[in-house]
C-alpha cells in the first residue's frame, strides 16, 4: 500500500528515534491519533520506564503513556531491529557540542547507520535534530544510500526542525507549525502529510538545507537579542539606569519593537549551542559570521557578571566570596523546567566555588546538580538540591536567584536572606529594606 493511504488510515507505523524532550511528546501525540508507535532509544532506562507506563518529561504526563502503552498504541524498545517494520522513521536524537564547540553529530551519524543497515523500500525517514544547513543531505544521505537505496526514489528523507519549548502552557506539538523540506518534491510533501496530523500547518521550505536553516536562524534571533539586552543591561547598571523599566516602557510601542529580558545567561540544548553549529559550518565557506559568535560570546560573559555581582552584594555587608556562603536558587536553563543542560547556573557555581565560596542551592525540579571536571574548577562536585527553610536562608550570606522559578515566594525569601542578588528581575514589586536586592540591570543599591 502507498505510504500516503497509510498515513491517511492511521495504518502507518511510525517510529520516533530518541525519546527525549524532542522525541517523547511526539511518540505519543501520535499515539494519541491512533497509529502505532514505537519509541527506539539506547537508553534502556528511559525504555523501562516507559515500558512501565511512566513518564520522565515534565510536560508529558505519565497516566497519558500508561494509557497509551495498555492500549498498545505506544510502545517502546532498544532493540534496532524494529526499524524494519516500520513505515515512517522521525530521528530525535541529540546534536550537542564539544567542549570546544564544535558540532558533535555522532549521534545523528550512529542513528542513520542504525537505520542504513535495515533501511527497507518505501521507507520515510524524517531527521529533527537542530544542526547546520548540510547535514541531512551531505552527513545523513550517502549514511543511507550506502545501503544501496536511492533517497527520493526507492525511499524519501526530509528535515522538519523541532519546535518544542519545554516548560511552554500554551504552545506544544499539536499547536505549533512546522517546516519541512525533503530531498525531493514527494519526500517533503509525504512529510508534510505525516505531520499535518498532528499540528494545524506544515510549511513546506525548497530543501532540507533552507529548513535546517530555518532553525538556526529561529534560535540565532533569540541568542543575538538576548546578547544585545544583556549588554544593554551591563551598560545601563553603570549608566544608573534600570533596564527593567526601560523595557516595560519601549514595550508600549506597538510595531517595531519585541521584548526581551536580560539574566544569568543562556542555556538549555538550543540558544547556547546552535550559534556554534552555523558557525562551525560557515567557514568552510570562508565566512565567519561576527554577530553569531560576538552574540555567543556576550552572553556567555553574564554568568562572570552575575559572581562580580555577587561579590559586590557582599562587599557591601562586609564580606568576600572567600569563605561566603552562597545559596543558588534555580538551577534549570530557565524558569519552571526539569533540564539543566548547559544552564548558567553550572558556571556562576564553578567560579563561586573557585573563589572559595560554600556554595549550597535549591531547585523544585532538579534534586542533582554535577559541576566541575572542566577548565572552570576541576574537582567534580555533586551537589543535592537542600531544603528551602528560615534557618537555611538565614544562615547564608547570599542568596541568589538564577532560574526564577515561579513557585517560589520571593517575598519570603527576601525578608529571610541578608542580601539577595536577583538575575532576573523575579523580586520585581518585592517589599525590602534599603540595599538587600542587588539587580542585574539595575543601579546597584545605596543602603
Ligand atoms: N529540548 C528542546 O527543547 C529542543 C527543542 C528543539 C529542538 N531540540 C533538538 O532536538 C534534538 C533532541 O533534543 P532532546 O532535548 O530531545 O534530547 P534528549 O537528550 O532529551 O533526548 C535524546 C534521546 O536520544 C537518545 N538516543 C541517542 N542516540 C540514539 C540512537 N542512536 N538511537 C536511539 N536513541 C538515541 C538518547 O538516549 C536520548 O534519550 C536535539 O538536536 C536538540 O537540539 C531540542
Amino acid at each position: 500500500m502507498e505510504l500516503e493511504h497509510k498515513i491517511e488510515n492511521q495504518e502507518a507505523r511510525i517510529c520516533v528515534m530518541g525519546l527525549g524532550y524532542v522525541g517523547l511528546p511526539l511518540a505519543v501525540e501520535f499515539a494519541r491519533l491512533g497509529y502505532r508507535v514505537t519509541g527506539l532509544d539506547i537508553d534502556a532506562q528511559r525504555v523501562g520506564s516507559i515500558l512501565e507506563g511512566e513518564s520522565y518529561i515534565q510536560d508529558v504526563s505519565g497516566s497519558d503513556v500508561a494509557e497509551l502503552v495498555e492500549s498498545g498504541l505506544l510502545r517502546a524498545t532498544d532493540d534496532p531491529e524494529i526499524l524494519r517494520q516500520m513505515d515512517i522513521i522521525f530521528i530525535c536524537v541529540p546534536t550537542p557540542f564539544t567542549k570546544t564547540k564544535t558540532p558533535d553529530l555522532s549521534y545523528v551519524v550512529a542513528a542513520s547507520e542504525e537505520i542504513a543497515r535495515r533501511l527497507q523500500p518505501g521507507q520515510l525517514i524524517v531527521l529533527q535534530s537542530t544542526t547546520y544547513p548540510g547535514t541531512t543531505e551531505e552527513d545523513v544521505l550517502p549514511i543511507l544510500e550506502g545501503s544501496g537505496l536511492a533517497a527520493g526514489r526507492d525511499f524519501h528523507l526530509a528535515f522538519s526542525p523541532e519546535r518544542v519549548n519545554p516548560g511552554d502552557r500554551r504552545y506544544d506539538v499539536t499547536n505549533t507549525p512546522k517546516v519541512v523540506g525533503g530531498v525531493s518534491p514527494r519526500c517533503a510533501q509525504l512529510a508534510q502529510l505525516v505531520l499535518k496530523k498532528l499540528m494545524p500547518e506544515v510549511y513546506i521550505v525548497s530543501s532540507p538545507r533552507a529548513a535546517e536553516m530555518t532553525k538556526l536562524l529561529e534560535n540565532i534571533f533569540r541568542s543575538v537579542n538576548i546578547a544585545l539586552i544583556n549588554e544593554l543591561a551591563k551598560l545601563s547598571e553603570r549608566m544608573n539606569i534600570d533596564i527593567w523599566e526601560v523595557i516595560q516602557a519601549a514595550s508600549t510601542k506597538p510595531f517595531g519593537f519585541m521584548p526581551f529580558y536580560p539574566g544569568p545567561g543562556v542555556g538549555g540544548h538550543c540558544v547556547p549551542v546552535d550559534p556554534y553549529y552555523l558557525f562551525w559550518k560557515s567557514r568552510e565557506y570562508d565566512f565567519y559570521p561576527r554577530f553569531i559568535e560576538l552574540a555567543a560570546e556576550l552572553n556567555q560573559g553574564m554568568p562572570y557578571h552575575v559572581v562580580s555581582k555577587i561579590s559586590e552584594a557582599l562587599n557591601s555587608r562586609g564580606r568576600t566570596l572567600q569563605q561566603a556562603k552562597v545559596l543558588v536558587l534555580g538551577v534549570s536553563f530557565k524558569p519552571d523546567v526539569d533540564d539543566a543542560r548547559n544552564a548558567p547556573a553550572q558556571r556562576v557555581i564553578e567560579l563561586l566555588l573557585s573563589g572559595g565560596a560554600h556554595v549550597s542551592y535549591n531547585d523544585p525540579h532538579i534534586d542533582r546538580f554535577t559541576v566541575g571536571k572542566d577548565v572552570f574548577y576541576p574537582d567534580e562536585q555533586a551537589l543535592t538540591s537542600t531544603p528551602l527553610t528560615d534557618e537555611l536562608v538565614q544562615g547564608q550570606d547570599c542568596v541568589v536567584i538564577v532560574a526564577g522559578h515561579r513557585s517560589y515566594d520571593y517575598q519570603w525569601i527576601v525578608d529571610q536572606a541578608p542580601v539577595v542578588v536577583d538575575t532576573m528581575n523575579a523580586t520585581k514589586g518585592i517589599q525590602a529594606s534599603a540595599g538587600k536586592i542587588f539587580k542585574v540591570g539595575a543601579p546597584s543599591p545605596r543602603s
